[in-house]
């Protein structure tokens, strides 16, 4: 999602032109107030006002008009918000498909921590889904351990912002220029029978697909392309930069269905990503609090090498792909001072 950038003084100068425009505006208001006030009947009194104006009233009328004018050159093409002095440039994505359980909010949850306190991203994620896992996770699962590191810790953070927010109103979210995330994730709920799934999904920059290999996650992957693909159609129209790719999850290494379903969706013509996740049980216990990446909570909940490899294997693709700013040496920081408190 794209929100304007702007030339700081010309944005300084909009600031002022903007103020004084409004100036000159209420100069104008309080002038019509007090030329009706002066007169009793209403209609009346404006066409004997326009009509009885002095020269100097049109002086001052036409010069607002100037002002008034040229504020809006000077404003435009820029909305607004474009007054932000912070230019963002915000990604929107949504691990979605249609078939439910394929492991979308898990892929939300096991990335959205590493991206954020090993790659140095600001992420929001959105929970539009009426389950809530991700609220639920945040609030029943990581609030005691978050209570315990800020006993150690009292300015300890989460490492990204976690919203319920209701499908319908994606876009009051996205186009808020108060926000500065580099990174929007919205879960969707695992269903696509309504204009709410649709619309949201026409909000992302790009969609990722969970791809499980099995019979019935096929069929549905091959239906809810025919939605990705009636989005793309849009935005191609539209000029607007929309993507969306297959990623590989739940994978069991070694076993005939994964090559099949790999053959399967690039038969579909759906890009895939090269990296993906494993069937692990490291993956269940992901945390909005600690990423699988910090050793302690790896250990708990029982991950390896092999997983911190995989997962790193995806956020460089997704990085990549998605074209988001990679700060792992800013990162390192705030990473050390998490791993200390994991229980
Ligand atoms: N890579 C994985 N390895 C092991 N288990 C996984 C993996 N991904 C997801 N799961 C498990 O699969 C189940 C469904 O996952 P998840 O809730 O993420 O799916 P979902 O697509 O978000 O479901 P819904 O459509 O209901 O929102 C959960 O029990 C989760 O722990
Ligand atoms: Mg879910």
């Amino acid at each position: 999602m794209l929100v304007q950038n702007c030339n700081p003084i010309t944005l300084q100068f909009c600031k002022s032109a903007f103020l004084l425009k409004w100036f000159f505006a209420f100069l104008l208001f309080c002038t019509s107030v007090f030329k009706l006030y002066d007169r009793s009947v209403f209609l009346f009194t404006c066409v004997k006002t326009f009509l009885r104006f002095s020269r100097s009233d049109v002086l001052f009328f036409c010069f607002s008009i100037t002002f008034d004018l040229l504020s809006r050159w000077l404003w435009w093409p820029a909305p607004p918000h474009a007054f932000n002095p912070a230019p963002i440039m915000s990604k929107v994505i949504s691990f979605a498909t249609q078939k439910g359980g394929s492991g979308k909010s898990t892929l939300a949850l096991v990335l959205a921590a590493p991206l954020a306190t090993e790659y140095g991203l600001r992420i929001a994620v959105l929970d539009c889904d009426y389950q809530q896992s991700i609220v639920k996770t945040r609030e029943q699962v990581d609030a005691a351990n978050f209570a315990r590191l800020r006993e150690t810790n009292p300015d300890a953070q989460y490492p990204y912002d976690v919203y319920p927010w209701q499908l319908n109103r994606i876009f009051d979210f996205i186009d808020n220029p108060e926000h500065n995330y580099d990174l929007i994730i919205i879960d969707v709920p695992g269903r696509a029978d309504g204009d709410d799934v649709f619309n949201a999904l026409t909000a992302c920059d790009a969609v990722i697909v969970p791809l499980v290999s099995d019979y019935l996650d096929r069929a549905s992957t091959a239906e809810f392309m025919t939605i990705l693909e009636a989005i793309k159609k849009a935005a191609d129209d539209a000029q607007i930069d929309f993507q969306y790719y297959g990623l590989p999850t739940k994978r069991v290494a070694g076993q005939r269905e994964e090559k099949e379903m790999d053959d399967y969706i690039d038969g579909l013509g759906l890009s895939r990503f090269n990296s993906y996740l494993g069937h692990r049980k490291a993956y269940t216990r992901a945390s909005t609090l600690y990423s699988l990446l910090n050793p302690a909570w790896s250990r708990y909940a029982g991950g390896t090498k092999d997983t911190n490899d995989e997962i790193r294997r995806v956020c460089e693709e997704l990085i990549e792909r998605l074209g988001l700013p990679d700060r792992r040496a800013t990162a390192a920081i705030s990473v050390s001072t998490a791993s200390t408190s994991a229980k």
